[in-house]
């Protein structure tokens, strides 16, 4: 928490307005609004459930191929099951570990069926190579939608990510870069789509005194208490970007002369928020990493495991080179609390360089 959490929430309570409408929902959106430069932003319940909104608005249906970056969380496709559609999966580039636009632009030149749209991730806070995709998506005609759940704060050339596409969501899960304990903003540029989205996030009542239906809606819109945490939050969020940042630039520090050690990478003209570090072994085995971590109490994942290589998905399409099985063969997603100092990063990265071969 950043300080002034508590102080709004209390505001909140003054007012009795604890409902999922109030000041501090519009104060929320705003901020994110003044933020990202988005013009439009709705506060919901979770980022799947702002993917969920994007994809109905969309008019995403049953039988639709919509595509996605296989390298990344559950919660960027799930919401494409819940609209009985089909995903598609696209592999990572080396470039960026984010989705390929050769493999996506490819896919589009010679599918049989168009997909409506794509779901693109920018993991662990570093940016896809989001400008070329989105003229790929154009020229194509498919809607773009960006999962920025990771990413609150990274740019691409000046521009935030979550502003390339139709729509964009952010999260404040719990163990996002900035928290509401749980939640979501669905941003677009496109007013009529976010008033859509909040008419169904909003169990879809129509305009009458009395309650009137004509279509289903969900329950998903923000809470004004957790609306009030976002408020306090957003006002250290680039603090926060400078410091993960820092941590990652420790963490290469103490790596450096190791070359078994590969980090993420950043692309030219992008900025990532660096929300979790995340590196690659050449040949040791991050379990034995892993373990070594856990002995001095510190907690390490392996990175995100390919949507293709799950279960769920056997039967789902995917587009993939071996990318980001590599990866994921591989990898760690190493402590990246902003509480850390550079002493408890040389102190991880002593422990890494002990277990390496
Ligand atoms: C890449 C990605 N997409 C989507 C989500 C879903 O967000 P939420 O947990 O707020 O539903 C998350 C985080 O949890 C995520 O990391």
């Amino acid at each position: 928490m950043s300080g002034n959490e508590l102080k709004y929430i209390e505001k909140v309570f003054e007012s009795n307005y604890i409902a999922p409408l109030g000041e501090y929902v519009n104060k929320f959106e705003d901020s994110i609004k003044n933020y990202t430069g988005t013009k439009n932003a709705l506060a919901v319940t979770s980022g799947t459930a702002a993917i969920h909104l994007a994809l109905r608005v969309l008019g995403i249906d049953k039988g639709d191929d919509v595509l996605a970056s296989t390298f990344t969380f559950i919660g960027s496709v799930n919401a494409i099951l819940y609209q009985g559609a089909n995903p598609v999966f696209i592999d990572s580039d080396k470039e960026s570990w984010n989705l390929s636009p050769k493999l996506l632009n490819k896919y589009l030149c010679e599918c049989d069926k168009k997909p409506k749209a794509l779901i693109v991730t920018h993991l662990y806070g570093q940016c896809a190579d989001i400008e070329k995709i989105a003229n790929i998506c154009n020229l194509h005609g498919v809607y773009l939608i960006e999962d920025a759940a990771e990413s609150l704060g990274a740019t691409y050339n000046g521009r935030h990510t979550g502003t390339f596409g139709d729509f964009g969501i952010y999260s404040f899960n719990g163990n996002k870069i900035l928290t509401t304990s749980g939640g979501g903003m669905l941003v677009s540029p496109n007013k009529d789509w976010i008033d859509k989205a909040k008419f169904y996030s909003t169990q879809a009542k129509e305009p009458f005194i009395h309650y009137e239906h004509e279509e289903y809606g969900y329950n998903y819109r923000m809470s004004n208490v957790l609306a009030a945490i976002g408020v306090g939050q957003m006002e250290v969020i680039e603090e926060r970007v400078q410091k993960k940042r820092e941590i990652f630039k420790w963490y290469k520090e103490f790596l450096k002369n190791c070359d078994e050690v590969e980090f993420m990478p950043e692309l030219d003209n992008s900025r990532g928020n660096r929300w979790l570090t995340a590196m690659i072994f050449k040949k040791s085995d991050y379990n034995e990493i892993m373990k070594a971590l856990e002995q001095v109490n510190v907690e390490s994942r392996p990175l995100w495991k390919p949507m293709h290589m799950q279960k769920l998905f056997k039967n789902n399409k995917a587009i993939v080179d071996g990318t980001s099985e590599e990866l994921f063969k591989k990898g760690l997603c190493v402590a990246s609390s902003t509480t850390m100092n550079k002493g408890d990063v040389q102190m991880i990265c002593d422990v890494i360089k002990d277990n390496l071969i």
